[in-house]
């Protein structure tokens, strides 16, 4: 099979180096790709939104399967167009992707499933939305109605902050037209994680869950980032738990998605609040998280690309995938500045030691080679150090071991990933 993975982050890096293992796979392109993914993959520069080209690309190479990593080729329709010239796509269609792209979209099918997830109402009047605010007090839950790179989402314990935030979003369009119309929630308590499913349209199969480390800095503080560490499996997320959220929560989503005339295909992700009466949905996204994802397939024992193919062939349903018994845990190294202004260009040494110890993965994103095959810098995330082992406690060890091989001054990373599962 020859395949296509569409993306340039730490997540893409862990797909291409999971598939590029497949004996089915016989060539393996990455668009636009980094420096790490080309030691698996070959690299064509062509942005992951140029869809287009994409497809003139997936055309003249005779691709098999393309494999979009993040939300923003989905939800411009990336599967659309290549399932129009006939190949076959792992993810979901656009309409499908509203899941992700439009909050109201993903409650409006939560309450229509019976799922459990927090009370909500849209507005798209600023006056009426702040008159909401003021009445039923707080905290609450502000969030933009689109995309807004991760950041369109503010929790207020205070009306001045929920105020501020409507303001923001629907008066000052600080995140353009996402924020034309604002879900306003009830506020979660509990435990948060995510939990992934590979999904044909119609059925659904466990990909595990992971725990995601939002916040930039150490005890959860500073502003929210993409994601600066990641565990699997979760203590306090066991496997009959994902069972029932399974059956609770992605199958529902999956019948309600059939009956609307959108079918689900490619990778469900359910962020889920831990709470007293039981896990609620927080949010649907339409692709694996990053870097969920690095630990994920780190403790995957099948083949993943029969399992993607399956998704899009409708088949899942006699399909079965393997787990490692061990334990994963994912640690960013980001540059200095992130999540508000990294800075580029500072030279990344150590990363051949870094990736030869044992356990330890070394996955890339914001990297670009430089002059005599230097590494630098060059985004916001940078790196993924993974480290595997028997137990949370020995992978986390590894993956700060990996960390500290690194030779790079200039970047920096959470020192608490994985502490709150031991
Ligand atoms: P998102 O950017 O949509 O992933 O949301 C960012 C974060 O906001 C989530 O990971 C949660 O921590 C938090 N969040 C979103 N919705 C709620 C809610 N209804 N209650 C509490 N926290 C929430
Ligand atoms: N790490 C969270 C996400 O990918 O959305």
């Amino acid at each position: 099979m020859k395949v296509l993975v569409v993306g340039s982050g730490g997540r893409e890096h862990a797909l291409c180096w999971a598939i590029s293992g497949s004996p089915m796979l016989t060539k393996l392109y990455c668009a636009p790709g980094n420096p790490g993914i080309a030691e698996v993959a070959e690299c064509v520069n062509i942005g992951m939104l140029d869809i287009p080209t994409l497809v003139g690309f997936a055309q003249d190479n005779a691709i098999d399967l393309v494999v979009p990593g993040p939300e923003a080729p989905l939800v411009a329709g990336i599967t659309d167009a290549m399932e129009a010239v006939g190949i076959a796509c792992c993810g979901p269609t656009r309409a499908a992707a509203q899941l992700e792209g439009s909050k109201t979209f993903a409650k409006e099918i939560a309450d229509a499933a019976g799922i459990p997830t927090a009370l909500w109402e849209r507005f798209e009047d600023s006056d009426a939305a702040r008159a909401f605010i003021r009445r039923r007090g707080t905290p609450v839950v502000v969030k933009a109605d689109g995309l807004a790179a991760g950041k369109g989402v503010v929790v207020a314990a205070t009306e001045e902050e929920a105020i501020a935030a409507i303001d923001a979003m629907m008066d000052h369009k600080i995140f353009g037209e996402s924020g034309s119309a604002v879900v306003i929630e009830e506020c979660l308590v509990g435990e948060e994680v995510s939990l992934f499913a590979l999904c044909d349209g119609e059925n659904a199969l466990l990909l595990g869950s992971a725990q995601d480390y939002k916040r930039v800095g150490d005890g959860d503080t500073g502003p929210n980032t993409g994601g600066m560490g990641a565990y699997s499996p979760v203590p306090s997320f066991p496997p009959k738990l994902e069972t029932a959220c399974l059956e609770q929560i992605i199958r529902p989503a999956l019948r309600e998605m059939v009956r609307k005339g959108t079918p689900f295909r490619g990778i469900l992700f359910a962020g889920l609040m831990l709470t007293e009466e039981g896990a609620k949905l927080i949010e649907f996204n339409v692709r694996f998280g990053d870097p969920e994802c690095q630990v994920l397939l780190a403790r995957m024992k099948s083949d993943l690309l029969p399992a993607l193919q399956a998704a899009c062939d409708g088949e899942l349903r006699d399909f079965d995938l393997r787990w490692d018994d061990q334990a994963a845990v994912a640690v960013v190294m980001a540059a200095r500045g992130y999540p508000d202004a990294p800075e580029r260009g500072s030279v990344i040494g150590g990363l051949d030691q870094t990736s030869a110890i044992p356990g330890v993965s070394v996955f890339h994103a914001g990297t670009e080679a430089g002059p005599d095959g230097t590494i630098l810098a060059a985004g916001g995330r940078v790196l993924t150090i993974c480290g595997t082992a028997s137990d949370i406690r020995q992978a986390r060890d590894r993956a700060y071991a990996g960390v500290d091989s690194v030779a790079w001054s200039d970047g920096f990373c959470r020192r608490d990933i994985g502490a709150r599962a031991l």
